[in-house]
């Protein structure tokens, strides 16, 4: 039997470079090995974005392209739409009961996302979004994964779920093994103006940038001492040219880096990289069918995974009335 992974993005914008680094290459290295589960959650997108469903819907369908394209395979892995597999939103109710809103309230991510939705949640938060980890550690353990590749702020989600799982198995008895989380070897991309890269925050590079927005972004990108590390750590993952790479490191360290001549050979890196996404991308952009019957299929089977769990756990909670 395979080890199993879970993982998703929330639907709220197109995928970019930041999650390529972080948590997209790995993914995709990563199906070969593992029964791999990729969760659109759009359940999830929607606790911060309940007042625009459209902008949730049409991103369900960038984020399965971008994963698409990225080289997730449909063969290997299975795609899904969180919101189609209502055992999750059953799960979360019967998780609630396990986790204490103090606890809640203690959770860094969310805690810094409170912060930055000040406008949307004023000065107090919603039921929905202070315990969306509860309902993440639904997700995860529905599938019973045992890995979960992730960026490095998703690390307290993670650490709630085991205490979750370790309180249902002490409680119910023995049901969930504690799933372990895995971040990508390059995990803190900032965006081209310095600031974390975000979804939302037009500072980053996407999969279906041209080369010419591309060249743009760069020519325009923060440099500095902040800047410029991260221009340089981009230029590490994007090019193959370690030479290269140790002579604009020399100088950017002794502080004689000529941008005018660094940026370009780093746009052309990322292009080189990101070609044939983009291409791949466009064929699924052609062909929309195709990746409706992708989610469509990834749906049927993680449906009846999640099925499965779910009969375990209603046994263990005396949920089970009646025979079938
Ligand atoms: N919270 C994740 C993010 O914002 C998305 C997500 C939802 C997720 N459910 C998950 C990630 C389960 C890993 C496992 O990117």
């Amino acid at each position: 039997m395979k080890k199993i992974i879970l993982t998703g993005d929330r639907p709220t914008g197109q995928l970019h470079i930041g999650h390529f680094c972080g948590a997209l290459k790995n993914r995709a290295l990563l199906q070969d090995v593992y029964q791999t589960y990729i969760m659109i959650a759009d359940v999830q997108a929607l606790t911060d974005n309940f007042n625009n469903p459209q902008k949730v819907r049409k991103n369900v369908f960038e984020v399965a392209m971008d994963n698409l394209a990225i080289g997730i395979d449909p063969n290997k892995s299975t795609i899904f739409i969180q919101s189609l597999i209502p055992e999750i939103a059953e799960l979360t109710i019967f998780f609630s009961n396990l986790v204490t809103i103090d606890r809640l309230k203690r959770n860094p991510t969310v805690k810094e996302e409170i912060l930055q939705k000040k406008e949307l949640f004023k000065d107090d938060v919603t039921f929905g979004f202070l315990g969306y980890p509860v309902s993440q550690a639904a997700d995860i353990l529905v599938f019973q994964a045992d890995l979960v590749p992730v960026g490095e702020d998703q690390l307290p989600m993670i650490e709630q779920t085991r205490e979750i799982a370790r309180k249902f198995n002490k409680i119910y008895g023995q049901t969930f093994k504690l799933p372990e989380a895995k971040v990508g070897d390059f995990p803190r991309v900032l965006g081209m103006d310095g600031r974390k890269m975000g979804k939302s925050l037009n500072n980053s590079i996407t999969f279906t940038d041209s080369p010419k927005i591309i060249r743009e972004k760069i020519k325009g990108a923060l440099t500095g001492k902040i800047g410029g590390k991260n221009l340089l750590s981009l230029f590490k993952q994007f090019s193959d040219d370690k030479k290269l790479l140790e002579k604009f490191k020399k100088q950017y360290n002794d502080n004689t880096i000529k941008y005018s001549e660094f940026k370009p050979i780093l746009a052309e890196s990322i292009i080189e990289k990101l070609e044939p996404i983009r291409e791949k991308r466009k064929q699924y952009e052609n062909n929309p069918k195709i990746v409706e019957k992708i989610l469509f299929d990834g749906v049927k089977k993680a449906r009846i995974a999640a099925q499965e769990t779910m009969k375990k756990i209603k046994e263990k909670m005396f949920l089970n009335y009646f025979r079938e």
